[in-house]
């Protein structure tokens, strides 16, 4: 049987097209500006974004790391949804690297509280950290997915500009988001200072983040990238495949939304499980194991044995997400294996 690979998006191979453009970049020393393949992704990322400029970086973490530290100062406060990566998942890089504080707000389906936002924000005190930057997560991840909407964006813009807070969104994937919406990817974030995008998600690149924002915020995030050894060579190899995929892959989007429907509509007739949400908008689908007797552990090594990958995300529960390189046959097979099994 065919591997299918639901664990993340993240797990795509570069598509031949892909692999052609590396053994045909042009190459030069990125570190010295003179890579002409990154310069055209980062030209290209600024235009299809409207933000100023444009850096390449080697991982979504390292652009989420890299803009933290460029934008807050030692000792201040940072604000983000609770499950978001940057508070989750980057190894309290937040603490290590920048050394400032997180002050977690809730968010639910996407909908960060504005009234929690705003008692969260405070100003510098004799016992109070100042609030350096807001962090926003556009699609909020963590299993589900969901899109921030553009009012609530727009919300948080304001309440942002009346406390002269800056914000930084993670946009991991923040396609998936502007597919959803409907909308040009631009028209989110305009509502931000700063953005990064992951070729590596839905867009199907093997290496790569992108971090945009003005011209003086990328000058000196170039200098934090390279204090933290992100400084890179012959980059192109890295940037060509990311030319395509902000050329030819975004499309895509769509169509992986429609799988995830397709795959969350089949599984809420499944008996056994139960999804974890009642709305799974964008490529992310989360379910949880009521049948008794089983677990995620057994579920997960089950689906392993006919070669389908499933990542565990708590003891009853997995995620599935889909991408480019997963058909709508595929979905067929997973409903109908869990259907064996479960029922
Ligand atoms: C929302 C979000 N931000 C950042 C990252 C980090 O990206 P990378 O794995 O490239 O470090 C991820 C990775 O899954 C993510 O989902």
């Amino acid at each position: 049987m065919k591997r299918i690979d639901l664990r993340s998006d993240a797990e795509t191979m570069p598509t031949q097209e892909m692999l052609d453009a590396i053994t045909k970049a042009k190459l030069g020393d990125a570190i010295l500006g003179e890579d002409p393949t990154v310069i055209e992704l980062e030209r290209l990322a600024s235009s299809i974004l409207d933000m100023e400029d444009a850096m390449l970086t080697i991982s979504g973490t390292m652009a989420n790391q890299v803009a933290v530290m460029t934008m807050t100062e030692r000792g201040q406060e940072v604000i983000m949804g609770k499950e978001s990566h940057l508070y989750n998942l980057e190894v309290a890089g937040l603490a290590a690297l920048s050394q400032v504080q997180a002050r977690s707000v809730s968010v639910k389906q996407g909908l960060y509280d504005l009234n929690e936002i705003e008692e969260s924000i405070q100003p510098a005190g004799i016992q109070t950290a100042k609030t350096g930057l807001i962090c926003l997560e556009n699609t909020y991840n963590l299993n589900e997915g969901s899109v921030v909407p553009l009012e609530n964006m727009k919300e948080i813009r304001e309440l942002a500009n009346a406390y002269g807070v800056p914000i930084y969104l993670d946009g991991a994937r923040l396609f998936n988001a502007a597919a959803y919406l409907n909308v040009q990817a631009s028209a989110i974030c305009k509502y931000v200072d700063a953005v990064q995008i992951c070729l590596t998600k839905g867009l199907g690149c093997p290496v790569g983040s992108i971090l945009l924002g003005s011209r003086p915020f990328i000058r000196e995030a170039k200098k934090i990238r390279q204090r933290l050894g992100g400084g890179m060579r012959q980059a192109g190899i890295i940037a060509a495949p990311g030319i395509i995929a902000l050329t030819k892959m975004t499309g895509q989007m769509k169509n992986d939304h429609k799988l995830a429907r397709k795959l969350s509509d089949g599984l809420s007739t499944i008996q056994g499980i139960k999804l974890t949400s009642e709305q799974f908008q964008t490529n992310i689908v989360s379910i949880e194991i009521v049948k008794e007797g089983w677990n995620a552990n057994q579920l997960v090594n089950e689906l392993k044995s006919v070669n389908i990958l499933v990542k565990k995300i708590g003891p009853k529960k997995i995620r599935m997400v889909t991408h480019h390189q997963i058909a709508s046959k595929d979905i067929d097979d997973v409903l109908g294996y869990l259907t064996t099994i479960l029922e």
